[in-house]
């Protein structure tokens, strides 16, 4: 494989970063992920310098079983790859492969009040469900450890963007980071620029297919509510044919009256490319199973060829490691250099050599 060939020449401007990260915690990605987040990953890469991680650590925030995270671990990188993540020009990692993101999310905690780590939602429902005695700590630092992540791939003078793809879930985490990052170089001296979210326009929150008020959610979605990346065209059809919609028959974008059938529309839109006015005019008359029997198609259109390229990825876990090797290799020699600058900062003594 080619070395890592950058999308500019060095002579231009450093291109501007980009960070994100997905946790290894299904065995399948879903259609909320990739539409809210992976497939702008891919785009991404044409234009930008990137860095992509499964996030184990983050992974093992809640109880896990540790021969499921070494698979599931694998299985996205391959999931990552058969979607088009790029490893020449991607720098595509495992979190737990680079050590510096512990650290400097132990930094960053230490700058963190408790009150504003309280407020951060994700961490309120999910405690809320498992309740105190079953909620770690590590949860309620999670967004802390997000930020690390993020900070630490922040770009070098000359080159102030740091672009981070995901859903409107993430949102929320991504304020706080941006507060840390301003508070850090407030305290201690201009060190980290201040990401910026970018959240896709009309495919950012994808709801649940039999509950399309809430979010289609690896952890708290049934499995009827949930598209899978790797589902299997037999019960892919019949999933979305028995999505939840509403008594009435029209295909109609509304929000609050018909919220099942416009998360469809959205999907639909996102996936072809055709405007949901369009798709709205194509099946006015025709009524619910003729819509979601050409949703189907075009679900497995874009799926199918991942599922299959998965598969072949999986058959040779050597090559997979190698490549994570490299991204740990090229993440790790950013994140030793970012981490050294902290140090420094917070007042840390140089290791004696
Ligand atoms: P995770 O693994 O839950 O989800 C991965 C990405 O998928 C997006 N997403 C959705 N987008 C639209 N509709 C949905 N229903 C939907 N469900 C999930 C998420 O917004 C996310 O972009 N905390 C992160 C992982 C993380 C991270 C980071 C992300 C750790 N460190 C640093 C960015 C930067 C998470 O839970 O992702």
């Amino acid at each position: 494989m080619p070395e890592a060939s950058s999308p500019v020449s060095p002579a231009a401007a450093p291109a501007p970063r980009v960070f994100s990260g997905i946790q290894p915690t299904a065995d399948s990605f879903h259609l909320g992920n990739y539409l809210g987040a992976l497939r702008q990953w891919v785009s991404l890469q044409d234009t930008h310098e990137t860095f992509y991680c499964v996030v184990d650590l983050h992974a093992i925030t809640v109880e896990h079983d540790p021969e499921l995270l070494r698979r599931r671990t694998r299985l996205s990188v391959a999931q990552l790859i058969a979607m088009g993540v790029d490893p020449d020009r991607a720098t595509l990692f495992v979190q737990s492969h680079v050590p510096e993101h512990a650290e400097l999310a132990w930094v960053l905690g230490c700058i963190t009040g408790f009150g504003e780590a309280s407020r951060m939602t994700q961490f309120k429902d999910k405690s809320s469900k498992q309740g105190a005695s079953g909620t770690s700590v590590g949860l309620f630092t999670y967004p802390v450890l997000q930020a690390a992540d993020i900070l630490l791939y922040t770009p070098d003078p000359g080159s102030a963007v740091l672009r981070v793809p995901v859903g409107e879930d993430q949102r929320q985490h991504l304020e706080l980071t941006r507060t840390l990052a301003q508070r850090f170089n407030h305290r201690f001296g201009e060190t980290f620029v201040a990401p910026e979210a970018h959240i896709p326009e009309g495919a950012a929150k994808i709801t649940d297919l039999q509950e399309p008020d809430a979010k289609m959610s690896k952890s708290a979605s049934s499995p009827q509510g949930i598209i899978d990346v790797l589902e299997e065209p037999g019960p892919m059809r019949k999933k979305i044919m028995r999505a939840v919609t509403d008594t009435g028959t029209e295909v109609v974008y509304d929000e609050e009256k018909k919220a099942g059938v416009t998360n469809l529309l959205r999907i639909y839109s996102a996936l072809d490319g055709t405007s949901v006015p369009d798709l709205e005019a194509k099946y006015a008359g025709s009524g619910y199973g003729q819509f979601k029997k050409d949703l189907a198609e075009v679900v497995l259109g874009t799926f199918t060829p991942i599922r299959e390229r998965t598969a072949a990825l999986l058959d040779d876990p050597a090559e997979l490691d190698r490549i994570l090797g490299k991204g740990a290799e090229r993440a790790g020699a950013v994140a030793a250099r970012t981490m050294e600058i902290v140090r420094e900062r917070v007042g840390f003594v140089g290791r004696g050599r």
